[in-house]
């Protein structure tokens, strides 16, 4: 049997440990490289029997050395899209963790795509739910996409308590265990943001036609809505192991060691609008992907610099939105014609949010 060869880029995160977790029970699995930002990799690459190995630098020198059949790229933020337009430009079966860099990138992505010819798999929880609700369906059949969101630790905090909250509180997220960025991003709601834009890409939805609810156990991941009046829900625990695996050993759908859902023990499913004053993040993702060209890459690069200042210490939570709101209004957003375009863009918003940090 040849085995699948997965290039795990962010292999040391809390995508890339659950990974190699389900690469380690499947045979036909197995690892062909491994990237991390800054931790060594020595251990994991004895362990899992990985050749081509590399700790920062060019993820694409990497890539091109190891020849894998699939790129999982569990990357966190922008650092990861170089890695994403490879492996669509190739054809090379690209199974997405890295939201940050479909946002950035989403028009040249979609054109490598289309050149490339080659499988993109969200592996997102909400995503690989829309994948699986959505294939083999007729498009002008669905009515409209929904997105759950848990929520978050604040969702019943008033906005004057936003003020408040600390960087361990904010670590804290009430469902989902991941790494710290996307844990702050669920706090204030930037993640659904960036999520409403991922697949907007993702499967060709306008945005007027993708709906974001709050639902705090995240049993529910995402919903289609028929056009008939039916609605198909995909329900699981939240667990990333499942859609990690699913977009692994698509199209086979492996099997699993985690529990199926059970009904005697009390699932809750309620559902309510989220509250764009208290959570504006997600309005004004909505308003930047509506915009289009590079208001997507500047929302995303403006968050980057807003959670990393948060988390340092020098700004508070309830600050957040307010320096990406300043670096959208001060940036043209024109489109990006190629990566370095794109770069370029990142880098004008960043260095906007970062003026405004310094001036705090
Ligand atoms: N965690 C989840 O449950 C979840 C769910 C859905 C989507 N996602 C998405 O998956 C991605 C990863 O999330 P995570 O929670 O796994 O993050 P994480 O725990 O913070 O891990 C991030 C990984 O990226 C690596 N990395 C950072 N910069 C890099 C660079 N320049 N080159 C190569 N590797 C680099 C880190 O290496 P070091 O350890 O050396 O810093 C680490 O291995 C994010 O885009 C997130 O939005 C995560």
């Amino acid at each position: 049997m040849d085995r699948k060869r997965i290039a795990l880029l962010g292999a040391t995160g809390s995508i890339g440990r659950q990974a190699l977790e389900i690469v380690s029970a499947r045979p036909e699995l197995s690892v062909c490289a491994l990237a991390s930002g800054s931790q060594p990799l020595a251990g994991l690459a004895a362990e899992h029997g990985v050749e081509h190995v590399q700790v920062g630098g060019d993820l694409i020198e990497l890539l091109e050395a190891s020849e894998p059949d699939v790129v999982l790229n569990a990357v966190v933020g922008f650092a990861g899209v170089g890695a994403t337009l490879w492996a669509l430009e190739r054809g090379v079966t690209l199974a997405l963790a890295n939201k940050e860099s479909l946002v950035a990138a989403g028009d040249l992505a979609l054109e490598a795509r289309e050149r490339g010819g080659g499988l993109l798999v969200p592996v997102d929880s909400e995503h690989s739910a829309l994948f699986q609700l959505l294939e083999g369906r007729a498009a002008d059949t669905v009515d409209s996409i929904v997105l759950t969101a848990s929520g978050g630790p604040f969702r019943n905090r008033s906005l004057a308590e936003h003020e408040l909250v600390t960087v361990q509180e904010a670590l804290a997220h009430p469902t989902w265990s991941m790494g710290p960025k996307i844990t702050v991003d669920s706090a204030t709601l930037a993640n659904k943001g960036l999520e409403l834009i991922e697949a907007h890409f993702l499967f060709g939805v306008p945005y007027e036609k993708i709906e974001v609810v709050v639902h705090p156990s995240s049993v529910v991941h995402a919903l289609v809505r028929l056009r008939d009046g039916a609605a198909l829900a995909h329900l699981g625990y939240p667990d990333m192991r499942v859609p990690i695996s699913y977009a692994l050993t698509y199209p086979e759908r492996a099997a699993t060691s985690l529990p199926p859902l059970d009904f005697r023990t009390g699932l809750t499913l309620e559902f309510e609008a989220p509250d764009l004053e208290r959570f504006p993040l997600l309005r004004l993702a909505r308003e930047a992907g509506e915009r289009g060209g590079t208001y997507p890459c500047a929302f995303n690069a403006a968050n980057e610099v807003a959670v990393s200042a948060f988390l340092d210490g020098r700004i508070g939570f309830h600050e957040i939105a307010g320096l990406v709101e300043d670096a959208l209004s001060n940036v043209d957003g024109a489109p990006a014609r190629d990566l370095p375009d794109l770069v370029e863009a990142d880098a004008t918003a960043r260095r906007h949010a970062e003026r405004r940090l310094v001036h705090a």
